[in-house]
């Protein structure tokens, strides 16, 4: 809209319910995400916020749509290093850019991953684990949220440091692919610790190690991969976006209502429970979650080109 339009339209946003597009499925980790936050924020904007879970080819579908969406407010995303960096390397025919379509509106909690598998294999820490893939090279699945996705790049990393391999199976997210690992029927995943620790520690499935370079302070029990002697680690973090051409004024009170929900102590401990970490306000504001994401998207275009992982 013109110049006049943005701050009349600021004053009076919102005016309407918020639609959050979730570019997974219902119950996984980036879902559970999103209802958190956007049940805090429509308190604090006073509209409530309208979960749209668009799912396909690892988030892709859901980011196009979102890119599309009127510049008003009224239609934003969420999404993690998978969704908002590493596809823009990964998709050769994606219809946008991730550093100029979207407007970073505020970075969100991210959290660590957890190597896990079925209760069924026969494996009681990461060294037998990586011994038990390496001797069935290819009789073990492994669950994803499609090439590109968060848990696909946990994949990678744990094949990068172990050697050993399973097969990719991606799911819409791994809400149903977590599920599928409770009923081995896929056997390991390398998973946000937010979907997989709540599973844990009802000994619906086995963690054998944490993704990050010290322990999680929400399951100290859980060695490090390099405690085991394979050191990896992946952050998942998260963020919100508006499409370009969204009016700063809105951008703020967007940036407003996400820095007021994560200094809401209820909101940060749900979040930590969850092994995740909350950033500061300076962390979420948008020109800083900007250059977070470019830097992010340098580190991981090079990883990715080296690592030759595309989609035509
Ligand atoms: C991912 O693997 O990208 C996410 O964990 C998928 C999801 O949030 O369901």
């Amino acid at each position: 809209g013109s110049a006049l339009a943005g701050p009349a339209l600021a004053e009076t946003y919102p005016s309407r319910p918020i639609t959050l597009v979730v570019p997974f499925a219902a119950g996984g980790p980036t879902d559970l995400m999103a209802r958190i936050i956007g049940e805090r924020m429509g308190k604090e904007l006073g509209q409530q916020f309208i979960i749209d879970n668009t799912t396909g080819a690892a988030g892709t579908i859901a980011v196009g749509k979102a890119v599309r969406a009127a510049p008003d407010g009224y239609t934003i995303s969420i999404g993690h290093l998978g969704t908002h960096v590493a596809n823009g390397t990964i998709y050769k025919n994606l219809s946008y850019d991730l550093l100029t379509d979207l407007l970073p509106i505020a970075r969100l909690p991210s959290n660590p991953m957890l190597v896990v598998s079925a209760n069924a294999v026969p494996a009681q820490n990461l060294k037998e684990l990586v011994d038990y893939l390496k001797a069935n090279p290819d009789k073990v699945s492994g669950g994803t949220a499609g090439i590109g996705s968060a848990s696909h790049l946990g994949a990678l990393a744990f094949f990068a440091a172990t050697g050993a391999r399973y097969q990719l199976v991606p799911y819409r997210g791994t809400g149903p692919a977590v599920q599928d690992l409770i009923a081995n029927q896929i056997q390991v995943m390398v998973d946000q610790s937010s979907n997989s620790l709540p599973h844990v520690r009802a000994g619906k499935i086995r963690a054998y190690a944490v993704t990050a370079k010290d322990r999680s302070a929400a399951a100290p029990e859980i060695p490090t991969a390099a405690e085991a002697g394979y050191p990896m680690e992946v952050a998942i973090w998260h963020g919100l976006w508006a499409p370009k051409g969204t009016p700063a004024a809105i951008v703020e009170k967007l940036n407003a209502a996400a820095v007021a929900t994560l200094q809401d102590p209820a909101i940060r401990s749900r979040m930590e429970d969850l092994g995740q970490d909350v950033p500061t306000p300076t962390e979420m504001a948008p020109a800083a979650f900007a250059a977070f994401q470019r830097a992010e998207y340098a580190k991981w275009q090079k990883i990715l080109s080296d690592a030759n992982v595309k989609v035509e």
